[in-house]
């Protein structure tokens, strides 16, 4: 019928191809002051000409519409410890995160928290995500139960943690494979949502928990797999005192089976040349989480040399090792830390790796990251300026790239319209959102 069909206006902006990291000559798909049509939650068509009467039509002229964001790496019971004070990695997990995890025991809690921030991810246009809810099992339903509510594509699983957390936070063996087979049987599959094997990372896990976690992988071929790897120097050494037998960090999740095209490993600031190798040979991706990096003093990550390597590259935003949802404010990060590591990333590499690369290494491409007819209509409507200073700055922009960089780098969250997930709105800004002075 007619309300299953829309006809957006706006300047298209998308990839059909990975650009090079510090290239800005290689542009991206722009189709300015185009029509994206929208039937049944799919996108069927892009073209320049107004469509016919039988489309209800919405025009945002100057504005921006990007597939929706894919975050590769985020925390939602992690929404309670953004911008928490003085710590690096291990400590900030004590003092901070284990305590505000813990609260996810609480049923009605977890549920309250999965709303609040999924709600918080489509206000800054990330409409899919890979999720570590907590090491309850109840964290993972609330999660779940609110994505499908919502629509959008996430992936996610119950934190494994047998060792090295408070009491109150560890599961054991047993119980966690019993609560990962039925959170398996429940979700993996269902609608547009899929499970991920999540052991938190090696250090809170015994030999017998990851053996565990491979097991699974081994008996479920279509599952992902998300953990930690080589985030932090302390964690490094823990890891090679915890592991003496491993070659490296990354090796003991091979070791035990859990590295394959559909493994995804936080961070890797601290990898070597060997590591990437196996990464490009089992196909494992890495989210390069910047803002957290930056913000827990973890590292540089070396973008070139792991994809020199071989290894896909996508971004998470990693809340709340990370100071904010938005994957604008992630990618705006994301060249600072190649900045300070000596490197210029483009835009285009940046919005590529949180769109299409991201959908291509999950290998979701068919369904997300592009305004490709077929793909669901996971949409994000942008301003490019909210204030007379922005406008000013928009308005002498030298280049395509120079316009998008700009756009990437000063936007907020209040810059997000409208976002739709397979077609449904979402998010819309208030109406009341007045103009920023500057
Ligand atoms: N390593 C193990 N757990 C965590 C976490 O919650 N956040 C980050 N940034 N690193 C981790
Ligand atoms: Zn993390």
């Amino acid at each position: 019928g007619h309300d299953q069909k829309l006809a957006l206006f706006g300047d298209l902006l998308d990839f059909t191809e990975a650009p090079p990291l510090t290239d800005p000559g290689a542009e991206p798909r722009w189709r300015p002051a185009h029509w994206l049509l929208i039937e049944h939650g799919r996108i069927v068509g892009v073209q320049r000409h107004e469509p016919d009467a039988s489309w209800p039509k919405e025009r945002h002229p100057g504005r921006l519409i990007l597939p929706g964001f894919i975050d590769t790496h985020v925390h939602s019971a992690q929404i309670d410890v953004l911008g928490a004070w003085g710590t690096e990695l291990l400590d900030w997990l004590e003092r901070h995160t284990f305590p505000a995890e813990a609260r996810m025991d609480d049923p009605e809690h977890a549920r309250f928290i999965s709303a609040l921030f999924l709600d918080g991810l489509l206000a800054t246009g990330t409409t899919s995500a890979m999720v570590f809810p907590t090491v309850h099992r109840d964290s993972v339903d609330a999660l779940f139960e609110a994505g499908s509510a919502r629509g959008m594509r996430l992936i996610a699983g119950k934190v494994l943690m047998d060792r090295h957390a408070p009491e109150f936070l560890r599961d054991d063996v047993a119980q966690a494979e019993q609560d990962c087979v039925e959170l398996i049987a429940r979700w993996h599959g269902h609608g547009r949502l899929a499970y991920a094997v999540t052991p938190r990372f090696a250090p809170t896990s015994t030999d017998a928990q990851l053996a565990m976690a491979g097991a699974l992988m081994a008996a479920h071929p279509g599952l992902y797999m998300q953990t930690h790897v080589a985030e932090n120097r302390d964690e490094v050494r823990w890891v090679s005192e915890l592991f003496p037998w491993s070659r490296s960090y990354l090796d003991v999740y091979e070791h035990f089976g859990l590295l394959g095209p559909r493994s995804m490993l936080a961070h890797g600031i601290w990898l070597d040349s060997d590591d990437r190798a196996r990464l490009a040979a089992t196909g494992a991706m890495i989210s390069h989480c910047p803002s957290s990096n930056l913000f827990l003093g973890s590292g540089l990550f070396d973008w070139p040399a792991a994809r020199a390597g071989g290894a896909a590259v996508t971004m998470g935003c990693d809340v709340g090792g990370g100071t904010s949802l938005s994957m604008l404010r992630t990618l705006a990060d994301g060249y600072q830390v190649q900045a300070l590591a000596g490197r210029r990333i483009t835009a285009w590499a940046l919005l590529h790796a949180a769109t299409r690369g991201a959908a291509e290494a999950l290998g979701l491409a068919h369904e997300i990251g592009s305004l490709e007819p077929g793909t669901l209509a996971d949409v994000v409507v942008w301003d490019t300026a909210r204030s007379p200073v922005e406008r000013r700055r928009q308005s002498v922009a030298r280049d395509l790239h120079d316009a998008i960089f700009a756009w990437l780098t000063l936007a907020g969250d209040d810059h997000v319209v409208s976002t739709r997930v397979a077609g449904v709105e979402r998010y819309r800004r208030p109406a009341d959102h007045d103009e920023k002075p500057t």
